[in-house]
């Protein structure tokens, strides 16, 4: 996810039970022009594994060249971005654009298979809006030129993020006979039920988590645990998540410097501390410094003064 899954971030994943994770997805244009904001999010830590580069544009050759320059990182998986719905991505026929041109989308997904030895995936929706919706043909198409598994997101983009996902569309890809490779649906995976649902009733190959797990890392070992024990683990203590802050911006000030580290990292708190009453001061504190260790003695008056909170 933009702006949210960057290496600390997954990292906290990885660590909380998430068994891939993806990178925030990069320009292809960005990329070979050697901007710094695509190039940066293309480090991986080792312990983040297995990982996919997630990768976006149009052009053919940008997105070949864009695959070489993935390569140099040695992620585990290449990762296409057919789903993004936003505006000034679509416009260039990228992302969630090029489900309006289903054979470029199948050229460009060739092609890129054919110049890596990585596995590469793709990540796309249900089809530009509701009256276009192929997505069965579509998976079979990019299966048969050589993909190694698929994400769908079951929204179309037109509807962008409103309504419900539905997951029925998914399900049918799954249940097309000739489709041998991994299906795995996304949306509105919010609560361990809905993933439970996802595997049994909707017969799909493994979950997507997007927003469910913006500031609560925890969410994958809540979902596992609910697999292996249809209760729902404790919710995490005040202590662990003081911890898990802690950590998540030491991560970030030791990868990117501690200005950027201190800013990126403010957007994730509110979710960490959540449902806790008359918290606006505390969480001031932690938004408002640019200095990181005004952050850290946030965090250690909040242990103090909430360390009994109960959380729901
Ligand atoms: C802030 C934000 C950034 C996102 N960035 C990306 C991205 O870079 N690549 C991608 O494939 N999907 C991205 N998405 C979409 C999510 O991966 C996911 O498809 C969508 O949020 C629905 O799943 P969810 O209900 O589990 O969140 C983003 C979503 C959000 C909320």
């Amino acid at each position: 996810m933009e702006d949210v899954s960057d290496p600390p971030f997954r990292a906290l994943c990885k660590e909380q039970g998430a068994d891939v994770v993806y990178t925030e997805f990069i320009s292809s244009e960005g990329l070979i022009r050697d901007a710094a904001k695509s190039v940066i999010k293309l480090d991986i830590y080792e312990k983040e594994r297995p990982v996919g580069i997630q990768i976006f544009g149009a052009e053919l050759d940008s997105m070949l060249q864009a695959v070489d320059i993935v390569e140099k990182s040695n992620p585990d998986i290449i990762d296409i971005n057919f789903g993004c719905p936003v505006k000034k991505v679509v416009c260039k026929n990228a992302g969630a654009g090029i489900l309006r041109d289903i054979p470029l989308m199948v050229k460009l997904t060739e092609a890129m298979v054919k110049r890596t030895k990585l596995p590469v995936t793709v990540k796309t929706r249900l089809g530009w809006d509701t009256n276009s919706i192929k997505i069965v043909e579509v998976a079979e198409r990019l299966q048969d030129v050589g993909i190694k598994a698929i994400s769908i997101h079951g929204r179309t983009r037109v509807q962008m993020y409103k309504g419900e996902a539905d997951w029925k569309p998914i399900a049918a890809v799954k249940n097309n006979p000739r489709m041998h490779i991994p299906v795995f649906g996304n949306g509105d995976v919010d609560t361990p039920e809905a993933a439970v649902r996802m595997r049994d009733d909707f017969g799909l190959d493994g979950a997507m988590i997007g927003r469910a797990s913006i500031g609560n890392p925890w969410f994958f070992k809540q979902v596992k645990h609910y697999f292996k024990t249809a209760r729902h683990l404790a919710p995490p203590t005040m202590e662990e998540r003081v911890e898990a802050a802690r950590r998540h911006l030491q991560m970030a000030i030791d990868w990117k410097g501690e200005k950027l580290g201190v800013f990126e990292t403010r957007r994730h708190y509110t979710n960490y501390f959540k449902g806790i009453p008359h918290f606006k001061e505390y969480r001031m504190k932690m938004v408002t410094s640019d200095d990181a260790a005004d952050v850290f003695a946030a965090f250690d008056e909040v242990l103090e003064k909430f360390g009994d909170f109960q959380f729901a």
